[in-house]
Order: C-alpha cells, then sequence, then structure tokens
C-alpha cells in the first residue's frame, strides 16, 4: 500500500484467523447500519453513506484481509485512503490489525491541524470507550439494553431465564385464538413464540435491529402466514395503530426506558377498549445478584410500586395493580437449571404491573 500509514491498531483475540475475520466483518456491518451506513462485504462490497459511496473494496480474501479504497472527502477528490483489516495467527489465536493510510494531505498539509485531528479525532475517541461510563454502557447494551452480537442472538433464542417471566405473564393474561398481542421490547421473540403457539396474532417491537431480525427468524412461520410482524422502533412512539390490540405486554424491558410514561401512553392508545395491560420488570432487590450484575444494575431503573402503578393511571388505565408474585414453580416448570431454581424463590425479585383500558 502507498503513502504514510497515520492509523494502526492492532488487537489479539482468543479466535482463529478465520473465525476472526467473519465476526470482524459481521461485527463492522452491523456497527455502520447503526450509525445509517451500508458496508456491503465481499469482493464486489462497497460502504456506503446515505447516498455517497464512501469505499470501495479493492482485495477480499475471506477469513484473511479486506483492503479498501476510502474517499473520506467528496468536495476533495485527491483525498484517498487505503484502508487495510488483516487477520493472521498469533499465539494459539489471531492477530486483527487495520492499517489506514494515504492521509499525506490531511495530515501534513497543515502540521498543527494534521497533528490536532489524529489526537483529537482518531485518539481521543479510542481513550474514551475505555471510560468506565462507555466500557458500562456498551456492555450493557450489548447483553441487554440493545442486544448484538453472536453471544445475544444465542441468549435470546432461549432466555431460558426469562422463561419463568414469559409463564407467569401467560398465567396471568390466558391469550388466545381471538387476542390481538403488542409486545414492547420482544427481544429475540422467545415469548412471541410462547403466546403465537396459543394462536394469537402478534406485534413484535424492539429497537435492535438484529433483535428485529432475530425474532423475525425465530417465529418465521408465524411471519409467513401473516399472524406476526415484528419491527424496529423507539418504545416511545409505537407504529401500530389506535385502538387494535387486546393485550400489550412487556417484559424486562421497562427498567431501560427513558420516557416508560410515554411507553404507557402509547400501549394504551394501542389497545381497544378493554384491553389488558401487563409489564414484567425485577426489583432493586435483584442488584448484585446474577440476575442483575454491574454494570448493568446500576443502568436499569427499579421501579417502587406505587411509582410504577402512578405512571399507569396516569397513562389512563384503569383496574391498576402491582403484584409480586413469586416464580418459583414457573422456573421448575421452564426449564431452568436446577442449580438455579433458588434464584426464583421467594416474592421480592418480581414486579408484575397489570391493568385494563376502559370499557367504551
Ligand atoms: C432484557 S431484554 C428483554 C427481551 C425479552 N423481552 C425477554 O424477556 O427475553 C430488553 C429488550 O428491550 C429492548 N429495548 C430496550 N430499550 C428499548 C427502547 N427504548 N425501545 C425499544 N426497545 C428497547 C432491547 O433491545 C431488548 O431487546
Amino acid at each position: 500500500m502507498e503513502g504514510t500509514g497515520i492509523v494502526r491498531v492492532s488487537a489479539d483475540v482468543a479466535l482463529d484467523p478465520d473465525s476472526a475475520f467473519a465476526q470482524v466483518v459481521d461485527e463492522l456491518v452491523e456497527a455502520f447500519a447503526r450509525v445509517g451506513v451500508r458496508f456491503s462485504p465481499g469482493s464486489e462490497g462497497s460502504v456506503v453513506e446515505g447516498r455517497t459511496e464512501v469505499g470501495r473494496v479493492l482485495t477480499w480474501t475471506s477469513g484473511r484481509q479486506f483492503s479498501i479504497d476510502w474517499r473520506p472527502a467528496p468536495w476533495d477528490h485527491d483525498l484517498r485512503l487505503q484502508v487495510e483489516l488483516r487477520t493472521e495467527p498469533r499465539d494459539g489465536g489471531a492477530r486483527v490489525e487495520v492499517e489506514v493510510r494515504g492521509a499525506d494531505s490531511l495530515v501534513h498539509a497543515d502540521p498543527v491541524e494534521g497533528t490536532g485531528w489524529v489526537a483529537s479525532a482518531i485518539v481521543a475517541p479510542l481513550l474514551r470507550t475505555l471510560l468506565p461510563s462507555n466500557l458500562g454502557d456498551w456492555l450493557t447494551d450489548r447483553a441487554a439494553r440493545r442486544p448484538s452480537g453472536p453471544g445475544a442472538r444465542t441468549m435470546y433464542t432461549d432466555p431460558v431465564y426469562h422463561r419463568p417471566n414469559f409463564r407467569l405473564l401467560l398465567d396471568t393474561l390466558h391469550p388466545g385464538p381471538s387476542d390481538v398481542v403488542l409486545e414492547v421490547g420482544c427481544g429475540g421473540g422467545a415469548f412471541l413464540q410462547e403466546v403465537l403457539a396459543r394462536g394469537v396474532r402478534a406485534v413484535g417491537l424492539d429497537h435492535s435491529p438484529e433483535m428485529v431480525r432475530l425474532a423475525r427468524a425465530n417465529n418465521q412461520n408465524a411471519v409467513g402466514e401473516g399472524r406476526l410482524q415484528v419491527t424496529e422502533t423507539e418504545a416511545s412512539r409505537l407504529p401500530v395503530p389506535d385502538r387494535t390490540f387486546t393485550i400489550a405486554v412487556s417484559t424486562g424491558v421497562f427498567g431501560f426506558l427513558p420516557h416508560p410514561l410515554d411507553t404507557l401512553r402509547e400501549m394504551y392508545r394501542a389497545l381497544a377498549p378493554g384491553g389488558r395491560l401487563a409489564v414484567f420488570e425485577g426489583t432493586k432487590e435483584l442488584v448484585g445478584t446474577p440476575a442483575c450484575p454491574e454494570p448493568m444494575a446500576s443502568r436499569i431503573h427499579f421501579f417502587e410500586d406505587d411509582e410504577l402503578a402512578g405512571l399507569a393511571r396516569e397513562a389512563g388505565f384503569v383496574a391498576v395493580e402491582v403484584r409480586h408474585p413469586e416464580l418459583f414453580r414457573y422456573a421448575q416448570e421452564s426449564g431452568v437449571p436446577e442449580e438455579a431454581l433458588d434464584l426464583f424463590r421467594g416474592t421480592v425479585g418480581a414486579l408484575l404491573l397489570v391493568g385494563r383500558r376502559p370499557d367504551g
């Protein structure tokens, strides 16, 4: 590659080079998509921001290397970078190395400004990523607040520790073929799967694009039959019609919501008169247990009973109640491993909000 190297980052990971390459490409596609940029991998691949083609793949050797001709400045056609990513064997794992070259004009034309760009636009964000607040946010998003990555896809396909909550909700709501269910924060669609088995029609909503795709894939028959629609959205504005659903439900989501009242108002709007609401959450007693470790624990809002019931009433719901049911029996029924069953004893960890949209 020609030109002056301006960035060289490498990291040693505990995967073989082929797997590391595949995962890095997958994660880059997702990470770009989150900021509205389309990275199409492969030898004919490209990087497109809006309508602008920013990069075109020059070389692509699966499992090993790719390079991209990158134009970061449509207003300056002379400014071209070469971005190269390589994976190679290192100490039983792989070294992933990224190198950006060719920004001579950017860095050298004005030496002070060039150095400022390197420091503030490259080094500072790298170090900012390592601040406890950012690392804590990343770990929380990755696992639960906006799940992404292979671990989350496996976990939310069969969230065995959430299944007791699902059983409780099914036992509370008794959904049947005449019901139309709205689930806010549906994750990988595991609750949807259980509720669809009762013959309902359903809509699942989530703001994680990976979870939306997973929920569709895990319920592809219901999607194909037109019984299920899964849509990516923020929970404060739900893209669903008024007065349509007989049940609105959410589990393990409200503690993450910046505007829970807005979501309750939206669930109310979406419910038909007489429609039922059920929201399941953990309580602050779970903090520090395996159900709620740091850094997630300090990024969840744990509702007090009166607080959540008050929000539901403010949104318009009637017959509002907060219950603290024991989940032990549901945990036994839903296949939670024997050694973890004790986590589900007692009534302090679980909070169930129920309510109803008034008739008429
Ligand atoms: C802990 S997971 C629970 C998933 C599923 N309900 C379950 O119990 O397995 C929380 C889910 O809520 C979604 N979520 C969190 N905040 C959200 C928001 N503001 N808008 C939409 N979805 C949200 C996340 O993307 C994630 O899928």
